[in-house]
């Protein structure tokens, strides 16, 4: 973990460890991530076709996502009793890719819809008017029974108030930061961000956990060996903690990679799920160039447990058959089949509900996915 302060993030946080002692892991991420000026998607550069490795996000592999997901939301709008407002929260809306689509497959429940886009990046945040046909922030929430859907609002938190609908994060809490907990010996330290010995670059500095820290570790991965290294992902529970209490009657749907036991990643070395990403590939050091990778974790599904006891965990490709991807497929191939001579836009579209599915589904990509949800009623 090293770099000379040549970025503008590295002297930052440099000036902060001077000051405070060696940071914790999140305040680092936090930085990296979120500095409006200089991090990955606080300054925008990361955003839209965000790839790790060999796969991009699945609302950014194309149309089909958003599509199946409109499908899955007028179930759940039915399930409801249809409402109006039905408010449907995007959280962690990047460029807003997901509701354009979920919005061209315009769902049963349209009229009723309020989709509120929730992007904490004011650059990411700036381009959804490009797309998206924006309404004031003061109509998220709209006015019972007035059918004046859909409504579409870009805010950079949840909705202040509570409300009747559904909550989705794709691929946001792999992002939230965490701390870093290391077993050493019979006892929990803390891995924080401080400087080397020549006081040139940042390096990771093992302290005794707090109480709090060693509680989490303790329950969530008890006999973890010596030198076994956690994320605490406290930060990512206070936000499903979050989420259902704006959620008066309806569901929250995380969808993301992740473990069902947090002691599945004791066992794995931290840069197999701690990872970084630029241009594409691998980026390496976590420390490294700060701002300009994405930073992400592997989200371990019993600490969101902990906030609330989900109601279902299923992997993605389970999720997306469950919502009729294969009848939407079908209808593409339909559509091709008819349309193929005159090779126009709605003929390729069908064609390429193929490949898309096979992207979505792919159990050793995005299929593998967990998608987990918690009602509320
Ligand atoms: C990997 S991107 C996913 C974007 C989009 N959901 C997709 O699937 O393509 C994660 C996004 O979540 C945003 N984000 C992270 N924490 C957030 C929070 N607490 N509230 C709103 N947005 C957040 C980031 O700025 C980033 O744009």
């Amino acid at each position: 973990m090293s770099r000379p302060a040549d970025l503008p993030l590295h002297q930052h946080l440099i000036d902060r460890i001077h000051r405070h002692g060696p940071l914790p892991f999140s305040a680092v991420m936090e930085t990296a991530l979120y500095d409006t000026e200089h991090g990955f998607f606080g300054s925008g550069q990361g955003s839209a076709g965000r790839r790790r490795g060999d796969f991009i996000t699945s609302p950014e592999v194309g149309p089909l996502f958003g599509a199946v997901l409109g499908r899955a939301l007028d179930s759940w709008w039915d399930e409801l009793g249809r409402p109006d407002p039905f408010v449907v929260v995007d959280a962690g809306a990047g460029v807003g890719t997901l509701a354009v689509s979920v919005l061209a497959a315009t769902p049963r429940c349209a009229p009723a819809l309020h989709y509120v886009l929730v992007e904490r990046s004011p650059a990411l945040r700036e381009r959804h008017g490009d797309h998206l046909p924006l309404a004031p922030p003061a109509s998220s929430l709209g006015v019972p029974g007035a059918g004046d859907g859909p409504v579409v609002v870009s805010l950079a938190e949840m909705p202040a108030t509570s409300f009747t609908g559904v909550v989705v994060a794709n691929e946001l809490l792999d992002n939230v930061p965490v701390d870093l907990l290391v077993r050493t010996g019979d006892a929990w330290g803390e891995m924080r961000v401080g400087m080397d010995e020549a006081e040139e670059a940042m390096v990771g500095h093992v302290v005794p956990a707090s109480d709090p820290a060693r509680v989490a570790a303790d329950r969530f991965a008890p006999g973890a060996p010596d030198g076994a290294t956690i994320p605490w992902q406290h930060r990512a529970g206070e936000w499903v903690r979050d989420a259902l209490d704006r959620i008066d009657a309806g569901r929250l749907v995380v969808i993301d990679y992740g473990v069902d036991r947090t002691t599945e990643l004791a066992d794995r070395p931290m840069g197999e799920w701690l990872r970084t990403y630029r241009g594409h590939d691998r980026a390496g050091d976590p420390l490294a160039d700060l701002g300009t990778a994405d930073i992400t974790v592997e989200v371990c599904i019993d600490q969101l447990a902990a906030a609330g006891q989900p109601v279902s965990v299923r992997y993605q490709h389970e999720f997306l058959g469950a919502h009729g991807i294969d009848v939407l497929v079908a209808e593409g191939q339909r559509i091709w089949q008819e349309r193929a001579h005159l090779g126009d836009l709605t003929a390729i579209r069908g064609r390429s509900r193929v490949a898309e599915a096979e992207a979505l589904l792919d159990r050793s990509g995005l299929g593998g996915f967990r998608v987990v949800e918690w009602t509320r009623v």
